[in-house]
């Protein structure tokens, strides 16, 4: 495996002038941040050697590279979801990549489903910290003790200061910004409202389908997370509704601007 990173990351090394040390993950409907990004350079999944490939709609696959917030960033557009068949290796690649490149940050948006009360369809929630319901760990098997330790913490999974940096600059800009606890789940069926009250009862604020193994590997490389749900639908009992994926991506589109605008501000101010 880790042959296969290193090549990975050579390849890279090799087709851009500058390496980022901030990297962001761009979920279901929120490919929109791309635009902000200037001076871009694109690398479909295709032509990257190693790389999976992704399929699912609203994805499209490619990495850029380019300037965001005055920094230089890798952005993912499309990522690689356990349901779609990948295991978690091939799900956590694309971070094992980055961490032999050299990233720092990890920046991490989805889209999810809010379990509380007090949120809103078009909500977006900053994510606090996470509940791991997947069938199987993106960290199971050998450890490579070059990449980081047996046993990883987890107890600031999602970096509390860009936490703080995220509301203080949702303050600063009267945009709403909801905080919560996220659940992983392997999908690809939406919860059922009994799922939707048991993930509620054990500590959730929102469930999603992502990120959690993404958020696993990049704590076990050091590297700080930042991340955000963007509440597309709405698990609580009597006010659940049928959800397709369209309405997913619809609701997305909502809130795309204000969280793109937090994620720039907190790029800009980190150093
Ligand atoms: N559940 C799981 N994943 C999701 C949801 C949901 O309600 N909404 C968007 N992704």
């Amino acid at each position: 495996m880790l042959e296969k990173i290193q090549e990975t990351a050579a390849f890279i090394r090799n087709s851009v002038p500058v390496v980022p040390q901030i990297a962001i993950i761009l979920g279901t409907g929120l490919g929109e941040l791309v635009h902000e990004i200037t001076d871009k350079r694109d690398i479909p999944y295709e032509s990257i050697p190693n790389f999976p490939v992704s399929t699912v709609e609203g994805h499209s696959g490619k990495l850029i590279f380019g300037k965001l917030g005055g920094k230089d960033v890798i952005a993912m557009q499309g990522r690689f979801h356990y349901y779609e068949g990948y295991t978690m290796q091939e799900v956590t690649f694309p971070i094992r990549v980055f961490q032999l490149l050299g990233v720092r940050y990890l920046f991490v948006s989805n889209a999810a489903g809010g379990m509380n009360g007090s949120f809103d369809i078009g909500d977006i929630m900053l994510i606090d910290d996470h509940i791991n319901t997947f069938p199987e760990h993106p960290l199971h098997g050998k450890n490579y003790n070059e990449l980081g330790t047996r046993f990883p913490d987890m107890s600031n999974a999602y970096d509390k200061e860009l936490r703080l940096m995220a509301m203080e600059i949702a303050r600063e800009n009267n945009i709403k910004l909801q905080h919560g606890v996220y659940v992983g789940t392997q999908g690809p069926t939406f919860e059922t409202p009994a799922e939707y009250n048991w993930f509620r009862i054990i500590g959730g604020d929102a469930v999603g389908m992502s990120t959690v193994p993404e958020v696993i590997v990049a704590n076990h490389a050091k590297m700080k997370v930042m991340a955000f749900s963007i509440i597309t639908d709405i698990g609580i009992i009597g006010k659940i509704v049928e959800v397709t994926h369209e309405d997913v991506q619809e609701a997305a589109k909502i809130a795309q601007p204000k969280m793109a605008y937090i994620m720039q501000e907190v790029i800009n101010r980190i150093n």
